[in-house]
């Protein structure tokens, strides 16, 4: 297995970014389809065929692409709208996919940071540069959001003012995660200044609205629509699905989540930020005016540091390191710190590097468990079922599992 393919395995998520850039394109935005071309992407829908999803239900789901285009469409165009009016800013685009945002703002003489996985970067970076080339300030950035190292090294240490936006993220994490990423961000607005604009509440809200509106409120569709959707989404990335206090129906637990990790919110009407056309309503001003209606209830989360916020809170981890050997056919693990995006394909390289001989499976993890002060953020995954018995015999999968 090769870097890139490692990358890809240790967190699927990514898959989620393809369709995002192949709706903006089909919605006409120019630099969405030169993306396309030049990643190698075929146009939204085209992969349906080969699945393995019944004739009638493709039909069907294919009247679904419009409601698709136009979450993706409108999305992607209000923020493009608030980045407008917020000249002096830099943008820090988290996640930023393969979105054309970079290839705009480089028209505008703009501030870009893009940052996203490894394996997004990994192709998004040469992609961006082969079609407007070098350019000091669009730059790409390999991070995971739950690692805040990753970020700093992102942004020059200079970097004043951020804009900091969030189209499409909050909901693939778990708690433990969701808090990790709001402690890390409100680090770096502290050092850094700005705000964090956030549309995933909005669409979580109130997305099955913008989809019947557009779909002149056919029942049946609109019902597909929600059956398929977050099915959809927890298998192209492989996790639970809005699975944190961030997607909890009650709006007062979701705010008091917020002031507490630190952070004061500040709404702002997304129906302002809409394109003059929408693009993918062309020729039904109906489904147009009912879909700008919906959007007078979706809000942009700003999230700025409250002023009384304690102080910076600190990264408690420790840095990660993997020691490992093979003894009498048994690779054995010992592991320090947190595992994510970055620092997971380290270990699966040095299991690779082990050779193929291996009979067993040694991972010390305790280390990594004395060392939270915290001991609720710890959590394993992908356990296998022999690993699960001995757990459970042995009392640590109280600790150690969370389900
Ligand atoms: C639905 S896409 C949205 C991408 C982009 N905002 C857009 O609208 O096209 C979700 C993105 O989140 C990224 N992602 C998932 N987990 C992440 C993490 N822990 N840190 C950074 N990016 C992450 C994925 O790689 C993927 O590109």
């Amino acid at each position: 297995m090769n870097n890139q393919e490692l990358r890809e395995l240790v967190n699927p998520v990514f898959n989620t970014a393809k369709s995002c850039v192949q709706l903006n394109a089909a919605a006409g935005d120019k630099d969405a389809q030169r993306l396309l071309d030049v990643l190698g992407f075929p146009p939204f829908g085209a992969q349906m065929s080969k699945k393995p999803i019944p004739k009638e239900l493709q039909e069907q789901v294919k009247k679904l692409f419009p409601a698709y285009m136009i979450l993706i469409e409108t999305r992607f165009q209000a923020m493009n709208r608030l980045i407008e009016q917020m000249r002096d800013r830099q943008i820090v685009d988290l996640p930023c996919g393969y979105t054309s945002r970079g290839l705009r703002l480089s028209r505008e003489g703009r501030t870009y940071f893009g940052c996203d996985l490894p394996a997004v970067i990994d192709a998004m970076g040469p992609a961006v540069e082969s079609i407007i080339g070098k350019n000091e300030s669009i730059s790409y950035h390999a991070v995971d959001a739950t690692n805040y190292e990753s970020m700093e090294t992102a942004l020059p240490g200079n970097s004043r003012g951020l804009l900091v936006t969030t189209e499409g993220l909050l909901m693939y994490f778990v708690q433990s995660e969701l808090e990790e990423v709001f402690s890390n961000l409100r680090r770096l607005l502290q050092k850094h200044g700005g705000s964090w604009v956030i549309t995933d509440r909005a669409y979580f809200l109130y997305d099955k609205e913008v989809v019947a509106a557009t779909l002149n409120n056919d029942p049946t569709l609109t019902a597909l629509y929600a059956s398929v959707t977050n099915r959809a989404a927890a298998t192209t990335a492989d996790v639970k699905f809005n699975d944190n206090v961030f997607f909890d129906p009650d709006d007062g637990k979701v705010r008091s989540f917020i002031r507490k990790m630190g952070f004061e919110l500040h709404e702002i009407c997304m129906a302002d930020y809409l394109p003059d056309q929408i693009a993918s309503l062309k020729g039904t001003p109906e489904a147009e005016s009912a879909v700008r209606d919906v959007f007078k209830k979706m809000m942009f989360w700003e999230l700025t540091v409250a002023k009384n916020a304690a102080e910076t809170p600190v990264d408690r981890n420790l840095p990660f390191k993997v020691e490992a050997s093979v003894k009498d056919g048994t690779f054995e693990a010992s592991i320090q710190g947190r595992m994510d995006t970055i620092t997971a394909p380290e270990l699966l390289k040095q299991f690779q590097n082990a050779g193929s001989d291996i009979q067993a499976i040694h991972v010390d993890v305790l280390m990594m468990y004395k060392s939270l002060d915290d001991k609720d953020n710890f959590e394993l995954t992908g356990v296998s079922d022999e690993v699960r018995e001995i757990l459970e015999t042995t009392g640590f999968d109280q600790f150690l599992l969370k389900e």
